[in-house]
This record gives C-alpha cells, sequence and structure tokens, in this order.
C-alpha cells in the first residue's frame, strides 16, 4: 500500500472559488493522487481547474471542523498560484493535475507537485490528534458502517484523546463524537 498524506485540500470552482475539504493525497510512482468520491464539490472543481493546493496541519479542529460542516477557516492567498492555503498550514503544497483515471465511483487526479514551502516548525505527534484525524474519517463514513465498528473504535480512540489531548484537541474531539453520537441516535430512533 502506497503512503497517504491527510492533508487539507483546496480546489477551485470555475468562478475561482476557493473550497476546502480534508483528502488523504496517495503518494505512487512520484505522482500524488487525489480521489474524491462522487459526488463531491472537491471532484467537479477538479475537473475543472487542474491546480490545487494541500495544506498539511496539525490543527485537529480543522479535519474536526469540516467534517462536521464548519469551513470558515481563513486562507492565505500564494503568490503565482491560485488556490490559496489555510492560514495555519505548517506547510503546504502546490498540486497541478497532469492526468486524470475516471472511475464511476471514485476517479483518480494524477498531481505533480510543483513546491513545497514551509510556514512553520512541526512539534512532533501526537496520539489525540491522529484519534481526532480517524474519528473525523470515520464521521464521513457513518451510513456505511456498522453501528457496534463505529462504537467500538470510539471507546478505543477515546483512550488516546484522555491520556495525551490538549485542549484544542478535546475541543475537535468533541466536535466529531457530538456528530457521530447524534447520528448513532437517529439510527436508533429509526430502528424503534
Ligand atoms: C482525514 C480525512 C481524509 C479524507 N479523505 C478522503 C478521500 O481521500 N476521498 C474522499 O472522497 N473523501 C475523503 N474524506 C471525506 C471528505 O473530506 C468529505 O467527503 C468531503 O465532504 C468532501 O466533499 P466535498 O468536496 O463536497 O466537500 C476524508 C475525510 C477526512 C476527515
Amino acid at each position: 500500500m502506497p503512503l497517504i498524506h491527510e492533508c487539507v485540500v483546496t480546489t477551485l470552482s470555475p468562478e475561482g472559488r476557493p473550497h476546502i475539504a480534508p483528502l488523504g493525497l496517495i503518494e505512487e510512482q512520484g505522482y500524488w493522487i487525489a480521489a474524491p468520491f462522487r459526488p463531491s464539490s472537491t471532484l467537479f472543481n477538479l475537473t475543472h481547474h487542474a491546480k490545487a493546493t494541500a495544506s498539511f496541519t496539525d490543527d485537529a479542529r480543522i479535519f474536526a471542523g469540516l467534517v462536521v460542516g464548519q469551513r470558515n477557516w481563513p486562507l492565505t492567498d500564494i503568490e503565482d498560484w491560485p488556490a490559496p492555503r489555510l492560514s495555519a498550514a505548517l506547510a503546504h503544497a502546490e498540486l497541478a493535475v497532469v492526468r486524470v483515471e475516471e472511475h464511476e465511483l471514485r476517479p483518480r487526479f494524477f498531481c505533480k507537485v510543483r513546491r513545497i514551502e514551509s510556514h512553520r516548525a512541526f512539534l512532533g505527534m501526537n496520539r489525540a490528534r491522529a484519534a481526532v484525524l480517524e474519528a473525523a474519517i470515520l464521521a464521513t463514513r457513518l451510513d456505511m458502517l456498522p453501528r457496534e465498528k463505529i462504537e467500538s473504535e470510539l471507546a478505543y480512540l477515546q483512550i488516546a484523546v484522555d491520556k495525551t489531548a490538549g485542549a484544542a484537541e478535546r475541543e475537535a474531539w468533541d466536535m466529531v463524537k457530538t456528530k457521530i453520537d447524534a447520528h448513532q441516535r437517529a439510527k436508533a430512533d429509526m430502528a424503534q
């Protein structure tokens, strides 16, 4: 399996309006591949605008916020590149789509990295941030996963949050957990 970089990708609408979404970019044979599911704004935008930006951040609240619908994270323009980066990015990569592999469900956009630029120091891995990332991914797949799997994964991830989270990570965890709990309750109500 290739390495996947979990990041926030800025794409541009045909009118040039930026859209941000968390995405896993697959690093394979010199390309970084974006594989957004249909339908999504990211997919629509990439078919209309071949330039995108990946922002790398250690702020778990941004991943959490985006999956619960908070989209107004500040963006910063990049010189000579149309897709802005997250202002909070530790680093960003400018991505040019050079080839598209069509697929019914999940087309693959093969990108070349034009430039990578650093903005802030990376101060090390953190288990709670990784746990929030996992929970955020779960939160985007709730309809595809059985209730028991969601609950057992959350219980396991909660351990890392309890042991290693700072205030920002707890805030991010609570955002994602609230969304997942509401979904679980709604599913249970429907089953009655
Ligand atoms: C860490 C993380 C990685 C994700 N990676 C992908 C991905 O590779 N492909 C995908 O379709 N969705 C992925 N998602 C879910 C998308 O972010 C989500 O479906 C989003 O709403 C994209 O739709 P949009 O472009 O319409 O905003 C990921 C979510 C998270 C939290």
